[in-house]
């Protein structure tokens, strides 16, 4: 019983499992695509983009208010994984997208709308930061990477508004996308109350990082190995 218990402990480990569970919405999106409902493909596969980018982002203040959670440490750990898999999803539906409207005139006249605007300049970085999102990008770009990667942020801004925008009026987006602006905020709150509070008190561990250096555990990279958090 306990050979099997670590069997499957191990299986659920696996990167390779991590990565069968990401590309779960993509394997029912192949249904649609086989029957070329390409407006559904479009739509799930900017929703699921979405989502797990709000997991993502949500990771750092998370782990902030849980520091001793196992679940956390787990999901920190997989946190390039989950960022690559939203560049893939977003890719999945920008293609989508240019298959469904091949006219490159049409496509133009869209680039103008807010909500597609915005999801343009969410896509570019997003590509830039799953390009740089490796080791080799790591050592070649040095102390610069560390910057390049907080455009994750610009990203998200700017992803989770074009779905906003696109959704106005939809209050389950709006529902998903709460908890992610709570999480931002309570960070922003808790950062300035530290600053405010100064060097006096002595830092408190976060998840065996030292709290003031919580940068340590919050980097935004999808590459970044949160070496802070030891199992
Ligand atoms: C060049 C890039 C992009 C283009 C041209 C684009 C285009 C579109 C269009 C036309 C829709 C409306 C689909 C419809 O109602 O049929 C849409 C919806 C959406 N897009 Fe994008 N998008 C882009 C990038 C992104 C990115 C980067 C994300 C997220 C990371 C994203 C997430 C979404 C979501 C969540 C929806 C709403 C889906 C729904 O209907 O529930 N998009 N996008």
């Amino acid at each position: 019983m306990r050979l099997v218990g670590q069997r499957l402990l191990r299986f659920l480990n696996a990167r390779l499992t991590f990565w069968a569970l990401l590309a779960l919405p993509a394997i029912f999106m192949m249904a649609h695509v086989a029957s070329g409902r390409l407006g559904y493909v479009i739509q799930d596969s900017g929703t699921w983009a979405a989502r797990f980018f709000v997991v993502t982002m949500s990771l750092t203040p998370l782990m902030m208010l849980f520091p001793k959670s196992r679940v956390m440490r787990w999901l920190v750990k997989r946190r390039r994984p989950l960022g690559v898999a939203v560049f893939l999803y977003a890719l999945l539906h920008f293609i989508s997208y240019l298959i469904r409207e091949p006219n490159l005139t049409i496509v133009a006249i869209d680039f103008w709308r807010i909500e597609i605007f915005l999801a343009w300049m969410a896509f570019v970085l997003l590509a830039v930061l799953a390009i740089t999102s490796n080791e080799w990008s790591l050592r070649r770009l040095g102390p610069r990477w560390k910057s390049l990667q907080r455009l994750s942020y610009l990203a998200g801004g700017l992803a989770l508004a074009h779905w906003l925008l696109t959704k106005l009026d939809d209050k389950i987006v709006w529902l998903q996308v709460a908890p992610l602006i709570a999480l931002q905020v309570y960070r922003i709150a808790r950062g300035l109350r530290r600053r405010r509070a100064g060097a006096s008190s002595p830092p408190a561990r976060l998840g065996g990082a030292r709290s003031d250096r919580p940068d340590r555990v919050s980097c935004p990279c999808w590459v970044c190995r949160p070496t802070s958090v030891r199992q």
